[in-house]
């Protein structure tokens, strides 16, 4: 093979958003409660398991995106997208998530939306599962923890594939999956119990995710041969702070923490790493006969991944993980937002490199963004010079990896569109091109303005990123 200077003609640029992160219409046309309609706002974990009344839920209203996708859709093609990324709510669907039959209105809302991205002649890119349990199946089953869980799922997937296989070719199973070990009540509905080994609760759940993806595939593979089905993973990088060895050793550790999900995914088999982390966890993980077939027969087709920033890891010093990844030891040398993100585009060089050297499949970069304060100042105008630069560094890094051989299908910027943030409930953590007004309390019209990073998105895709 040549060496390659030029991202590819077919590059899926694009942008990303999940569904209940933008769409409201929390309990509108049949829809139930799911896991991100308990998401509180201004915490990083769901703390009740309910809804309280009185209580504000910014994703209820969220942009109210159910109402107003078309014409936000309009500025996506503005800029060019070739592909845009959302999530099927599965309770619009499965508003319990353990009916045999589907929710005719739920179905009919994800038509058209699909229609009307494809109208803009954009690829729709579909996340199955991105925080949207039914909270039904949270309440009466544990979640995940729970076997059936997989049945469920791999029902909704047949359904919606079934419903959409002739026009999305784009899918992947679970978001992030990976952040079922930093927040596994977000990422999967799982609350621990007083005195339960939470590595073990944690793993077997993985495990039952796991075979749901492998099936989702496996079905998938009958009815859509042509789609590409992949994994989804939260995949920000950690450095050892430090040469020495022990930091450096340490980190390794940590990293794998989070590739053991892709290992599984990709490779097929649960790595050899793993039998010590379960001996000095005590941690048995019940298999049952099949399932270590059903996870070496069905590969993902490719490596999703977000990636926003990177920590560095001191030996012994604490590693807390919560959306964007891990946060340990601050960098020096690196630059960090208002919400400690610390911004790194050669990491991201650095972590296309590092994730094809292990899988050579293609990757995806299916978030990447920088959450700011934005100003809409006197001329009524945003003026985002921070997050064009954000980008800018971090297209021109991606470039970097492509001439370094990796092969990467896209990328869709996380938030083209301003939406409510997973981490803090906030709105005031703005990603997007698009400003929404709307602020912390539920508070404004709703009206959309463009900022100035629109015009250097939709240049760097007229272009192809030739220019940088
Ligand atoms: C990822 C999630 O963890 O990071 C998104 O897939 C999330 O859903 C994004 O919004 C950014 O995190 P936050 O906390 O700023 O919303």
């Amino acid at each position: 093979e040549k060496l390659k200077t030029e991202f590819p003609k077919d590059f899926l640029w694009g942008g990303a958003v999940a569904a209940n992160q933008v769409e409201g219409a929390w309990n509108i046309d049949g829809k139930k409660a799911d896991l991100s309609d308990i998401f509180p706002n201004g915490a990083h974990m769901p703390a009740d398991r309910k809804i309280i009344e009185g209580k504000y839920y910014p994703n209820h209203e969220a942009i109210d995106f159910y109402h107003h996708y078309e014409a936000d859709l309009d500025y996506f093609q503005e800029m060019g997208f070739k592909c845009f990324r959302t999530s099927i709510n599965w309770s619009r669907i499965f508003p319990d998530g353990d009916e045999t039959e589907p929710n005719e209105a739920g179905l009919k809302f994800y038509d058209d939306l699909i229609d009307a991205i494809i109208a803009r002649d954009m690829a729709p890119v579909i996340t199955i599962s991105h925080y949207e349990t039914p909270l039904n199946l949270v309440d009466k089953y544990g979640s995940w923890r729970n076997r059936k869980l997989i049945d469920y799922f791999v029902h909704f997937c047949e359904t919606i594939f079934k419903r959409y296989g002739d026009r999305v070719k784009y899918w992947m199973t679970f978001n992030e999956i990976n952040n079922m070990r930093r927040m596994p009540a977000t990422a999967g509905g799982i609350f621990f119990e007083a005195g339960e080994n939470e590595l073990e609760v944690m793993y077997q759940t993985t495990h039952h995710m796991f075979v749901a993806h492998s099936l989702a595939i496996k079905v998938g593979r009958e009815l859509m041969p042509d789609a590409k089905i992949g994994c989804m993973m939260s995949l920000s990088n950690v450095y050892p702070n430090t040469c020495n060895p022990n930091d450096v050793f340490e980190t390794l550790e940590l990293r794998r923490a989070s590739l053991f999900y892709s290992d599984v995914m990709i490779r097929g088999k649960y790595p050899s790493y793993i039998n010590r982390i379960w001996e000095k966890a005590n941690v048995q993980v019940t298999f049952e006969p099949g399932d270590e077939e059903i996870i070496s027969t069905y590969l993902s087709d490719y490596l999703g991944f977000s990636y926003y920033r990177t920590t560095t890891h001191v030996f012994g010093e604490p590693f807390a993980g919560h959306t964007g990844g891990d946060q340990g030891t601050p960098n020096p040398y690196i630059g960090t937002t208002p919400w400690g993100w610390q911004i790194d585009p050669v990491g991201f060089r650095y972590t296309f490199n590092e994730l094809y050297d292990r899988y050579q499949i293609p990757l995806f970069c299916v978030e990447n963004g920088l959450g700011q304060f934005d100003e809409v100042t006197e001329d009524g105008k945003i003026h985002d010079d921070y997050r064009s630069s954000y980008l800018i560094q971090h297209v021109a890094a991606m470039k970097e990896a492509i001439k370094d051989g990796v092969d990467i299908m896209g990328y869709t910027w996380w938030g083209p569109i301003d939406l409510v943030s997973v981490g803090t409930g906030e709105m005031s953590k703005r990603y997007g091109f698009v400003y929404v007004d709307k602020d912390n309390e539920g508070n404004g019209s709703l009206k959309r303005i463009k900022k100035d990073s629109l015009e250097t998105y939709k240049n760097i895709i007229a272009t192809n990123g030739t220019t940088l």
